[in-house]
């Protein structure tokens, strides 16, 4: 097992932040997971796992010992009457999964085309855009134990899945339960998921009725797009307005949708008539960050190298350059916002990525 010593992390997370490992070690198979797990100077000690690091602001450097998961692969394992059931390694990276899948014409991931980031980070936070989220696409998942080195497979119950929410976001069983590992106690730091499967419904069938969708089809007068169609209308949508974190840094959407009951909505519509919202399917209305953000004047504004990305108010980007922004600057520009939108509306966000 090779460790490596004070690595730069800034080519490892999308945001670009400047920070290192301690020590870091390659994972690119299952048996080098267990090794690390067996061995005697790192059993016991604190680690964190790394994808593709496109939702995490590090703060600083990091301690625990960094995992990066390299594990590789993508197969058609098995095809149902139903479904097509596809298995990927946890190192692939998401965009390029989605690409291959449609190329072997094996469509429904299409609506979660171009977001950042690896597979096995995709059911961490149940990815989602454009009307489908991960979990409507998957079908179990392979993951180490990193207390026991025990491997263990979680269905989609096991995952625990909400809006960019899981199992794996939520802290352990308290000492002495540990065994309850499969009883829906969180996973946070505990789980390294190696492979991830997908079932993909047959006939498949596309999604189309999301708002920016429904307008490409009027725009093009395609009626019918097929599942690379979509893939390709996704991209452009995204490309629009969301940045390339290639060029700038950014983590995605830095706070999730809050949640309201109909009664706090209708409470705020009656002071602010614009406001974005969605009723959702079980009563609650979700309220569009973005607006809110937007609303307290924050496009475009920067804290130190830290903004907020002009097209989108829900992204945050490291307008750094040669002196990238910090994570202390990142969350210092988050708290301002939190605060302003908490003051004006009452609402408090919550930051979707990890702070490391
Ligand atoms: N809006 C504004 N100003 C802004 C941004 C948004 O007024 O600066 C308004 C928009 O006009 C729109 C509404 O807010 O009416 C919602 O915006 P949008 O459709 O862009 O979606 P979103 O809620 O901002 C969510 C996901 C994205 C996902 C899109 C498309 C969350 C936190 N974000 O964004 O996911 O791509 O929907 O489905 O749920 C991510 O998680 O990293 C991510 C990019």
């Amino acid at each position: 097992m090779v460790v490596e010593k004070n690595v730069p992390l800034q080519s490892y997370n999308t945001f670009g932040i400047i920070a290192r490992a301690h020590n870091l070690v390659r994972i690119a198979d299952e048996a080098a997971a267990r090794e690390v797990v067996a061995d005697a100077m790192w059993r016991g000690m604190p680690k964190f796992v790394l994808g593709g690091g496109s939702n995490i602001v590090l703060t600083g450097d990091v301690k625990p010992l960094v995992l990066k998961v390299e594990i590789l692969g993508r197969t058609l394992i098995e095809t149902q009457p139903r479904a097509w059931i596809v298995e990927a390694g946890a190192g692939e990276n998401w965009a390029d999964f989605v690409r291959w899948t449609l190329e072997q014409d094996l469509p429904g991931l299409e609506n979660l085309a171009l977001i950042p980031g690896t597979v096995g980070a995709s059911p961490v936070q149940n990815i989602g855009a454009y009307g489908v989220e991960l979990q409507d696409r998957f079908e179990s998942l392979d993951a180490l134990d990193l207390n026991t080195g025990r491997s263990f497979t979680l269905n989609a119950a096991q995952c625990a899945f909400g809006y960019r929410d899981s199992v794996f976001k939520h802290p352990p069983a308290l000492a002495g339960q540990e065994d309850s590992l499969q009883q829906g106690f969180g996973l946070e730091g505990r789980a390294l998921i190696t492979r991830v499967r997908f079932r993909l419904p047959r006939p498949w069938k596309p999604v189309l009725g999301y708002l920016d969708l429904e307008r490409k089809m009027r725009e093009t007068g395609v009626a019918d797009p097929g599942a690379q169609q979509i893939h390709d209308w996704i991209c452009a949508i995204r490309s629009a307005k969301l940045p390339d974190p290639r060029v700038i840094g950014n983590a995605g959407s830095f706070f999730k949708n809050p949640t309201v009951t109909p009664e706090q909505c209708a409470d705020i519509i009656a002071r602010e008539p614009r406001i974005v919202h969605y009723p959702m399917p079980d009563g609650s209305i979700k309220l569009a960050a973005g607006w809110l953000i937007d609303a307290c004047g924050w496009k475009g504004k920067t804290v130190g190298n830290a903004g907020v990305y002009e097209k989108q108010a829900l992204v945050l980007v490291n307008r750094g350059g040669a002196t990238p922004a910090t994570g202390g600057e990142v969350m210092t520009l988050a708290g301002a916002i939190q605060t302003s939108v908490y003051e004006r509306f009452g609402i408090r966000l919550e930051p979707e990525p990890v702070v490391i």
